[in-house]
């Protein structure tokens, strides 16, 4: 999706996604002391960025909706924390080098090169003993989870994003999680993520 269909998407009063942080960023990043910058890519409605700045962080929500980092402004106001927020294209993004204590990616689904790119960015954007965190929709969640992106071209394995990041960073962790999510039915369902933890070398 380019910006204009996710700014189309974005459009309206509601948030897409809910105002609390996504479980599996809360869960790794509660107990990570702040240490400066944090950049969150692909920042959406900034529900991660502002969560990211009520512990202490000062954050740059980078995403190419304007829509979105709208949204993300109004909740940063209302929970009355600061946010820079950064409207550019990932693909065409160059951040400062080892710049930030903490970068997050969370549900950012470009085809496997330009995401790449996009990673070995973020790993160079990292300081020294700096985090990485990435968590987004497994490749295997179309055959056995639910929701998300269909595109296999879009969806990556942990393994496949720690293996890129290794060479930058010692892997903490990598693998396939699960989160309950509701189904159009009302159902209880079961969604599978990529999750990569990693500390840049
Ligand atoms: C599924 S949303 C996730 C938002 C947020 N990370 C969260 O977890 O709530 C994906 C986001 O990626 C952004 N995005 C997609 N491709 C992008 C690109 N090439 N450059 C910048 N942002 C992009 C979209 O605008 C959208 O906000």
């Amino acid at each position: 999706m380019d910006a204009a269909s996710w700014d189309e998407r974005y459009r309206g009063g509601e948030l897409v996604w809910k105002a609390d942080p996504n479980r599996f960023v809360a869960e790794e990043l509660a107990g990570l002391k702040p240490s400066g910058r944090a950049v969150d890519l692909a920042a959406g409605e900034g529900r991660n960025a502002v969560w990211l700045a009520e512990r202490g962080w000062e954050v740059d929500a980078v995403d190419f909706s304007a829509v979105a980092l709208e949204k993300a402004r109004t909740l940063a106001a209302e929970r009355d924390v600061r946010l820079h927020t950064v409207q550019a294209d990932l693909t065409l993004w160059e951040p400062a080098e080892a710049t930030y204590g903490l970068v997050l990616i969370a549900y950012l689904h470009l085809p496997w090169p330009q995401l790449a790119q996009v990673l070995a960015r973020a790993a160079d954007a990292v300081r020294s003993g700096g985090t990485l965190l990435l968590v987004g929709h497994d490749a295997a969640n179309p055959e056995h989870g639910y929701g998300g992106p269909r595109d296999p071209g879009v969806l990556y394995s942990a393994e496949q994003v720690a293996d890129l990041w290794r060479p930058y960073a010692e892997i903490l962790r990598a693998g396939t999680v699960t989160r309950p999510v509701t189904g159009t039915e009302g159902d209880s369902r079961t969604a599978l993520d990529a999750l990569v933890r990693a500390v840049r070398r």
